[in-house]
């Protein structure tokens, strides 16, 4: 192992811990959940953690191999960094961290629209691969304007968000006046005390903004104007205008990939959100087995939400995924181990696939498929 490897924090709870104890509780807050009751929430990681993969033991194998083709280019391992909003706010640098992470070890991270750090660094950070998340916005012109921006920087993906029609009910945001911008009140001034280091390190780091808005005037406005249902005028439109691949991230169920495909959209990432907006929702890996059975081959077909280690790719992997995204994991260990954060988690990642990957003679990511003892499509 490099030595920024930190045999501290091994597992994501450790890392999870940490980064509680790092950062503002009303900033943990809106990192660590999900929404309403948290059901949604804990249904993703259980059911992840419920599927099962077959060994087999006598059978010659050589070394895993984890690099996946997506989308023309050749990735180290079958995971990305998923797009989070607010990144710099969780803790300084987070994205440009991630970036630089994401590009050294070659997977993709895909920038939010609200991120706190310009496209064109990002891109620049991320080597030129970064994908770019689109939340819909409600004027034509601002969303042309978006696209033009992603594609100046280089971005080769556009990953257009489809599950957001309403914002997810997140009690503790609401309370905590956890908002686009952020509310600081006596509370969360007195949170924000209580993390020095965090407080120390914003300072020197500079008050985070949403830098890619900021160059809207929207933003000076004082709110964002963005009209996030989504249907199939705009989806068609956003085709016609954007010459790289498109993904539609968010899709659970067989109808929207239906749609998806019918509008000529590259890829889809099987997704809820991390459990952030429909509690009585189904897990993620729950929706990807009918979606898989039904449309393998005919679009590239990713996942993300609830997955928290290396056996957990490989469970998704196994069950049809061509690719998974991670959203927390990544937060907890830039927060729990700042500028070393983003590389920890890779190559933690990447270790624990392997080791799964050779204890069941899996050589190659794409047959992981064939030791699925059973889909959770039932
Ligand atoms: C704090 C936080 C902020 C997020 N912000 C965005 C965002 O700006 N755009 C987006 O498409 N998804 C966003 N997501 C969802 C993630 O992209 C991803 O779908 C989710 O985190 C995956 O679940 P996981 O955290 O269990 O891995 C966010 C998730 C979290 C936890």
């Amino acid at each position: 192992m490099k030595n920024s490897y930190k045999n501290d924090y091994l597992t994501t709870s450790e890392l999870r811990r940490r980064a509680k104890s790092k950062i503002p509780k009303f900033i943990f807050q809106y990192l660590d959940g999900g929404c309403n009751d948290n059901i949604n929430l804990a249904k993703n990681t259980k059911e992840i953690g419920d599927i099962e993969l077959k060994p087999f033991y006598i059978r010659e194998h050589k070394e895993a191999d984890l690099k996946t083709e997506l989308f023309g280019h050749v990735y180290d391992a079958p995971f990305g960094i998923a797009p989070m909003g607010l990144q710099g706010f969780m803790w300084p640098n987070a994205p440009e961290i991630l970036a630089k992470a994401a590009a050294k070890y070659n997977v993709p991270f895909v920038i939010s629209t609200l991120t706190t750090c310009t496209v064109e660094r990002i891109n620049e950070l991320a080597g030129g691969r970064a994908w770019f998340q689109l939340y819909h916005p409600e004027k034509p012109d601002f969303r042309d304007k978006l696209l033009k921006k992603a594609e100046d920087a280089g971005c080769p993906v556009l990953v257009l968000v489809a599950d957001m029609p309403t914002k997810g009910y997140r009690p503790w945001d609401v309370r905590n006046g956890f908002d686009m911008p952020p509310e600081i009140s006596i509370r969360n001034i007195l949170q924000m005390m209580a993390r020095p280091k965090w407080v120390l390190k914003t300072i020197y780091h500079g008050r985070p903004t949403f830098a890619i808005m900021k160059s809207f005037e929207d933003e000076k406005e004082g709110r964002f104007y963005f009209d996030h249902k989504l249907d199939e005028r705009k989806i068609a439109e956003i085709r016609d205008k954007w010459k790289g691949k498109l993904v539609i991230k968010g899709i659970s169920s067989e109808e929207d990939t239906e749609t998806a495909i019918k509008l000529g959209a590259d890829g889809i990432i099987v997704s809820n959100h991390g459990g952030r907006q429909l509690d009585p929702g189904q897990s993620s890996i729950a929706m990807l087995g009918p979606i898989v059975k039904k449309f393998e081959g005919k679009i590239k077909i990713m996942m993300d939400s609830g997955l928290r280690t290396g056996p957990d790719i490989a469970r998704s992997l196994a069950s049809g995924a061509e690719f998974t995204f991670l959203g927390r994991n990544f937060m907890y260990a830039v927060a729990a181990l700042g500028a070393y954060g983003g590389e920890h988690m890779i190559r933690s990642l990447e270790m624990q696939l392997k080791q799964v990957m050779e204890q069941i003679s899996c050589e190659q990511v794409g047959d992981l498929k064939n030791h699925l003892v059973k889909r959770a499509d039932c």
